[in-house]
């Protein structure tokens, strides 16, 4: 039996900040942002945006197709209750059935990798079963900190099921964990904390540590892989990673090989910013949607990182017919719609998140998406459809 990933939806924040106006604001050139780490913009969420919105505007897209889901897992590290999964406001804001296991897992920027592991085993005991894995998530660092340019938010959503219609994910896996500190977030902050050069490193580490592994089990050649889809926090991390990976595997490439191997898996990433958990998948529909040659039977090496650290490498399979499942027009679409927010009211919205924390209060309404955050009464999160 063949388990993977029948079908992808994307979204992001309704809003976004051009990362020509963060480096105007701090007088730096834009090079450093638009070359150097390799982003153009980041959304930023309206205040009445957030995980369960853009997780739910995914999820939504996939349940216009199919019907019959038995497990919901929302993956995630910028959760917004300590008890309560994310996903059963979503499941709730969706109308699913009753009959639905809804749990959230995380671990850092992994745990979206672990809900597709954990699905793949839950459709390998019962071949009817579909998953609904939904990754979505809002990357925060405090203004004026090196991770202020490296921020962003979007989600994605998935479906696992026997004979995957998209990409058939293969068995072999490499795994990798130690117990460091490069980035993490404490229970009482709503920024993360990270240690930027270390981090940068453990991550390399890391990937060696998971291709070592899946090397050492069975796992395909390096030149058997025809694309590499990387976690990416900013897009010049995935270069980093791949120039690393090839060293380590002996690959003889140039420049310019090496790049046509990860390019298109880049594209959406440069212009959400960083989404932790998703930004693997958002990698692959990007690669998927906007790579020119046929992927069909193509092998797609990935590699999820998850500081802390939790990472795995793993490869998949792109099934023929999977162009057809795509919806590139409206992704496309959903990325150029976005609202231009200008600094000085990014800035402003930041530091709002902040003030709110424990009072009730009411959002206005701002999303031009179909979902919004309602706002708190007595300490519960109060969701609604906007109707767009
Ligand atoms: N034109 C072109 N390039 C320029 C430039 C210019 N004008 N000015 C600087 N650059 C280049 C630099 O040479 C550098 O490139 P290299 O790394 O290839 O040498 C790049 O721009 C960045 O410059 P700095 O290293 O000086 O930038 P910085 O000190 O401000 O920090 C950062 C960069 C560490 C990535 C910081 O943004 C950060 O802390 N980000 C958050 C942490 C992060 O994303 N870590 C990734 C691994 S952890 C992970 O993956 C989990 C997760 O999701 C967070």
């Amino acid at each position: 039996m063949t388990i993977g990933i029948s079908d992808l939806a994307f979204a992001t924040s309704h809003q976004v900040l051009d990362l020509q106006q963060l480096a105007d604001a701090q007088g730096i050139d834009v090079g450093k942002y638009y070359i150097g780490i390799g982003q153009s913009q980041m959304s930023v969420p309206f205040a009445d945006e957030d995980i369960v919105t853009m997780g739910a505007e995914a999820a939504a897209q996939i349940l216009e197709r199919t019907d019959g889901i038995r497990t919901l897992l929302f993956a995630t590290e910028s959760g917004i209750d300590q008890s309560k999964s994310a996903g059963v406001f979503v499941h709730g804001l969706l109308g699913m059935g009753e009959h639905c296991r809804v749990v959230e897992l995380k671990q850092a920027c992994y745990s979206a990798t672990a809900a597709l592991q954990f699905a793949l085993g839950i459709v390998a005991r019962d071949a009817s079963e579909k998953v609904l894995v939904i990754a979505s998530d809002v990357a925060r660092y405090a203004l004026d900190s090196s991770g202020e340019p490296t921020q962003g938010a979007a989600a994605v959503a998935f479906l696992v099921t026997a004979d995957p219609a998209l990409v058939e994910i293969e068995p072999v896996t490499g795994l990798h964990t130690d117990d460091i500190h490069d980035f993490w977030r404490p229970n009482y902050l709503s920024t993360a904390l990270v240690d930027g050069k270390y981090s940068l490193a453990a991550y390399l580490g890391a990937l060696e540590g998971a291709w070592n592994e899946y090397q050492s089990r069975g796992g395909a050649d390096f030149a058997d892989i025809a694309r590499f889809c990387y976690h990416q926090p900013f897009t010049k991390m995935a270069v980093k990673a791949h120039d690393r990976l090839c060293k380590i595997a002996g690959a003889e490439l140039d420049k310019d090989q090496r790049l046509a191997q990860i390019a298109a898996s880049l594209e959406m990433n440069r212009r959400t910013g960083n989404s932790y958990t998703a930004s693997i998948y958002v990698g692959l529909l990007s690669l998927l949607e906007r790579d020119e040659a046929d992927l069909s039977g193509a092998r797609i090496g990935f590699f999820s990182y998850g500081s802390g650290s939790v990472s795995e490498f793993f490869t998949g399979v792109v099934r023929p017919g999977y162009r057809e499942l795509l919806r590139a027009t409206r992704d496309a679409a959903t990325l150029d719609n976005r609202v231009v927010v200008d600094h000085s009211h990014y800035r402003r919205l930041h530091a709002q998140l902040d003030e709110v924390q424990g009072s009730d209060y009411e959002t206005g309404a701002a999303t031009t998406g179909p979902f919004r955050f309602a706002g708190v009464v007595d300490h519960v999160r109060r969701y609604e459809r906007t109707g767009a």
